[in-house]
């Protein structure tokens, strides 16, 4: 069977594929860049991507795919910026985040993932969830996104200061794939 990762983040798809050759799976990289809906919840968000991906290419309907939304939130913002991390990631950036932490004095988040797949007209969906915490700065160079200001918690350094296996070994998303791929296997 093939499976599509539909992305147009290569740094997921590098994760995604680490983790599915640990678990002898293959997937392949479709980069399509889709626009997501606005929506309060990743489970939302994702799953109508899912489906406005197969109304604008009707041939992905005879395929097996997924695609991965994920969010960050932040105890302190009563969860901000969650279901917008998207957007305020592109505004605020790591730099804006840090300046609306300057005050709080806990700093626990969360990232949280959500994998939308499809098969046989069927989208299910799987959830991973990584505890840990805001650095009071950026710190290292590797990753993406948020991962220069997001410590998992029992580690001492940031997502961004970790390898690619490393990140794999506390991240959300792979837990949320981890789900989806051992599903498949049984
Ligand atoms: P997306 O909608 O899943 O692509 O992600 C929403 C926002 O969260 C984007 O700005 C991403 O860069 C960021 N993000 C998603 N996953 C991660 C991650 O694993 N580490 C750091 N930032 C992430």
């Amino acid at each position: 069977m093939e499976i599509y990762f539909i992305t147009h983040n290569p740094s997921k798809f590098e994760e995604a594929l680490e983790l599915a050759e640990s678990l002898k799976m293959a997937i392949q990289w479709k980069n399509i860049e889709y626009e997501e809906p606005q929506e309060d919840t990743l489970e939302i968000i994702a799953k109508k991507s899912c489906e406005r991906i197969l109304e604008k290419h009707s041939e992905l309907s005879d395929f097996v795919f997924f695609l991965e939304d994920a969010g960050l939130f932040i105890d302190s913002l009563n969860g901000f910026p969650g279901p917008y991390s998207s957007y305020v990631y592109k505004t605020l950036g790591n730099e804006g985040i840090l300046k609306l932490m300057e005050e709080k004095e806990t700093r626990s988040a969360f990232f949280k993932s959500i994998v939308a797949f499809y098969s046989n007209e069927e989208i299910k969906l799987y959830k991973g969830i990584t505890k840990g915490e805001i650095t009071l700065s950026k710190q290292g160079q590797g990753g993406f996104g948020f991962d220069p200001i997001f410590k998992p918690d029992k580690c001492d350094q940031t997502f961004a200061e970790m390898t690619l296996t490393t990140k794999n070994l506390y991240s959300h998303r792979q837990k949320s794939l981890r789900e989806l791929f051992t599903s498949l296997t049984v």
